[in-house]
Order: structure tokens, then sequence, then C-alpha cells
């Protein structure tokens, strides 16, 4: 299809998807997920690991999802349904874009809560409520904001407001415009943390626990993590890269542009350890506390730092900031759909779906106090969809979309798609794509499943 028939339009400059592409990827988890998984699998090992899973299963995959994007222009759902009318592919695809949409939709629902979070400490560290906290406080604090719904509420309902608010403007021009201001901001306020944290705390502890490999420290639990992790890190197997990519101009090397998205999703997840780390092995805090490090933890350490407050304030707007520019590719794919399919406004089809994401956020934020009731598998509704999710059907989607792209799409399209002009960069991806990140990904999802 030619540029100028997309109906929502291109990336106003090559550079923007490269923009918007990492604000989806930089999120929660590399700021507030990351420096635990880290924290809990052994430092250096499960960051050589990760960081191998990346570039053989998470670029790969995200290239096969970006290309197939723009092969066509148009949203996944009806990209899937006008190849398998043109007998392109067999039907049964037809699914396949709304696991990934649904997804994204479940996703968000509990993203906005914890989204929600970061708005609430963000409160609590300008107004000064975290000056001189202790450790008892601030668990105090975090199981406090924890049993009180009317306040989740509130953040929740904020957070879901500005998600709607920039999905609701043309991706082209809403998005590109937050992400290209946001992106360099975060970056930029993250390297100064990152040398004020390694100042004032303990540098040396930090770079040997980050840097430092072990045997011992491997393991197929820790494999199982980073490659787990790199999905969700990179925002693969939901569509939402592959909905961007439908935005990119051709004029942009794929191979290039995810290479730059991949770097920098890694460059921010380091560094939010390097703001971690260092204050927390200098205040003897526990690294592989879990969820509860950002939360309880961080707190403590900007409670009694000299500037904590102006610290704490900035760690907090970027986990907030960081949420939002990822929460809008989760709503993007069904948005896209709508506003393509049946013409309905962008503002008022986010308002619909970012209305139920709100609603089913609701009962999600009730499952950590009034409602914490197992509603299935022994898991209450949060960890229900948290698991449902990023267990199952991520990289069920991640797996069946790479399948789509290696084994269905013609070749000959996608060379087509990749205008490089080296033959052999397409076949090293082409063929990693098939005998390496899918196959890996397969086996490394089944044996998750199956718990080895
Ligand atoms: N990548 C984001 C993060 O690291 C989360 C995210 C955004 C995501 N879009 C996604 C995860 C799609 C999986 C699929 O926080």
């Amino acid at each position: 299809m030619p540029e100028s028939r997309c109906l929502q339009g291109i990336w106003s400059s090559p550079w923007i998807f490269i923009f918007a592409a990492s604000g989806s990827a930089v999120g929660l988890g590399n700021i507030w997920k990351f420096p635990y998984l880290i924290g809990e699998n052994g430092g250096g090992a499960f960051l050589v690991i990760y960081c191998a899973c990346l570039l053989l299963v998470g670029l790969p995959i995200l290239m096969a999802e970006v290309a197939l994007g723009r092969t066509v222009r148009s949203n996944p759902i009806d990209t899937i349904n006008d190849l398998s009318e043109r007998r392109v592919i067999s039907s049964f695809w037809v699914v396949v874009p709304w696991i990934a949409g649904l997804a994204g939709f479940l996703i968000l629902t509990f993203y906005s809560v914890i989204a929600g979070w970061s708005i609430a400490y963000f409160e609590r560290a300008v107004s000064g409520k975290l000056v001189g906290i202790t450790q008892v406080q601030a668990t105090g604090m975090f199981n406090h904001l924890l049993a009180s719904p009317g306040e989740m509420l509130l953040w929740h309902s904020i957070f879901m407001a500005l998600v709607v608010l920039t999905v609701g403007q043309s991706v082209t021009r809403g998005l590109a415009a937050l992400v290209r201001i946001l992106l360099p901001v975060l970056i930029v306020v993250m390297v100064l943390l990152a040398g004020y944290s390694l100042k004032t705390g303990d540098a040396a502890d930090a770079i040997h626990f980050l840097f430092r490999w072990s045997w011992q420290d491997v393991s197929f639990d820790v494999v199982l993590a980073a490659v787990g992790h790199a999905l969700f890190s990179l925002s693969i197997g939901m569509g939402a890269m592959f909905a961007y990519g439908a935005y990119m101009s051709k004029r942009m090397s794929i191979a290039r542009a995810c290479s730059a998205v991949v770097t920098v999703d890694l460059v921010v997840s380091l560094l939010a350890c390097l703001v971690i780390f260092p204050l927390a092995f200098a205040f003897h805090i526990n690294l592989d506390s879990g969820p509860s490090l950002a939360f309880v933890s961080l707190p403590i350490i900007f409670g009694n730092l000299p500037a904590g407050q102006l610290v704490g304030g900035f760690f907090f707007l970027l986990l907030v900031i960081a949420a939002l520019t990822s929460s809008i590719s989760m709503l993007e794919l069904f948005v896209a759909w709508l506003h393509e399919k049946f013409y309905i406004a962008r503002f008022k089809a986010a308002l619909l779906l970012g209305g139920a994401a709100w609603f089913i956020g609701i009962a999600v934020l009730l499952s950590f106090n009034h409602w914490d009731v197992k509603v299935l598998f022994d898991l209450n509704l949060f960890e229900l969809l948290d698991k449902l999710t990023s267990l199952i059907m991520l990289p069920v989607g991640a797996i069946l979309l790479s399948v789509l792209v290696a084994w269905f799409i013609p070749k000959t399209m996608l060379q087509n798609e990749m205008i490089t002009r080296q033959t052999s960069h397409f076949r090293l991806w082409y063929n990693t794509l098939k005998y390496i990140s899918i196959p890996a990904l397969v086996v490394i999802t089944l044996a998750g499943w199956i718990g080895v």
C-alpha cells in the first residue's frame, strides 16, 4: 500500500519509530522489575544470559513483528484477515492478533494499578512524606496503600485518564510528540540519578555484583526468567510493535531501528540497576526482596539521603513516565483497529477500551485488600492476570506471530520489506528466527509450563 494511503499516517520522521517503540519497551519492566530480577538471580550471570536472550530471541522476533506490520500498513487484525482472505495464509491465523491484543488489554488492567502506586509514591516523595522514614515505616506505608482501595482507585483513574488522552490523539501526532520529549528526559534524569547514586552509595560492590560471573549462578530457572523478561521488556508478543511498524517509514532499515530499540531498552535497565544497587548496598537493603524493592526499599533510601525529596520525586516521576509510554502501546492495537475498520474516532475508541480496562482494574486493586479471594488455581485476580498474560499469552503470541512470519509469509514479501542491500544480513535474520529464536522460545515456554 502506498504510504499516502495509510489511514493513521506515518511517523513524521523515521526516528520517531525508534522513540515510540523504545517508549513502549521501556517501562515498569526496566526500572522496577529488572533490578529485582537481577537481585534475585545472582547478578552478572543473569545479565549475560539476559543479553544473549535479547540478541538471539528478542531482536529477531521484534524484527519479525515490525516487518509484518510495515508490509501491510494496517493493524494486525485486518492484516491477518486480509492475508487469509487472499489465501496467503490459512484462516487459523485470524485468532492470533486477537490473543495478542487481548494480552495487551489485560496487561493494562493491572499495569495501570501498579503505575498508580508510582504516582502515589511520587506524591509522597515530593510532599516530604518519605523524609527520615525507617524500614518499619516504609513497610507500613506500602501496606497502608495496598489496604486503601479508595486511594489506589484515585491514582489508577488518573493514570488511565492520561493513557486515554494520549492514545486518543492520532498516534503519529500525540504519541510522537510525547515520546520525543519524554524519552530523552527519562534517559538524562536516569544518568544523573545513577551518577548521584554511584557517588553517594557503594559503587564498588554494586559494579562487582552487576558484572560478576559465576557458573554457580547459572540454572535453568535463570534462563527461563531471562527469556520471559526479554519478551516482556521488549513488548513482544501482543502486536504492539506490529502496530508501530505499520507507521514506520519505508526509508528506515528495520534491522537498524530494532537494534536501536533493544539497545535503549538494555541501557535503561542497566541505568536502573546503577541507580538502585549502590544505594541498596550502602543501606544494607536486600537485593532479592522482590517486587517490593521499589516501593518499600527505595523510599527508605530516598528518605535518608540529603537530597532525597528531590531525587525520590524524580525517580517515581520516571516510573510514571515510563509506564505511560508503555501503556499507550497496549491499547494501540485495538484502538487502531476500531478506527480503521469502523471509523470510530480514536478518542472514542480509546475511551471505550481504556474505560473497560479501568473497570477491570478496579477489581484488580480490590484483589489487594477487600477481594483477596482465590479466583482460580489458588491465585487472586492480580496474580491470575499477571501469570495468564506473561506465562501463557505473551509467549504464545510471540511464538505464533513469529512462526507466521518465518514459515507462512512468502519469503519474497519479507525480502522486499527488509530492503537490505546485503542478502547475507537477511539470511542471517531469517535463519536465526527460524532455527534459533522460535525453537528456543518453544522449548523454554513448554519447559516452564511443565515445571522443569
Ligand atoms: N515493555 C514494557 C515494560 O517493560 C511493558 C509492555 C508494554 C509490554 N507493552 C507490552 C509487555 C507488550 C508485554 C507486551 O514495562
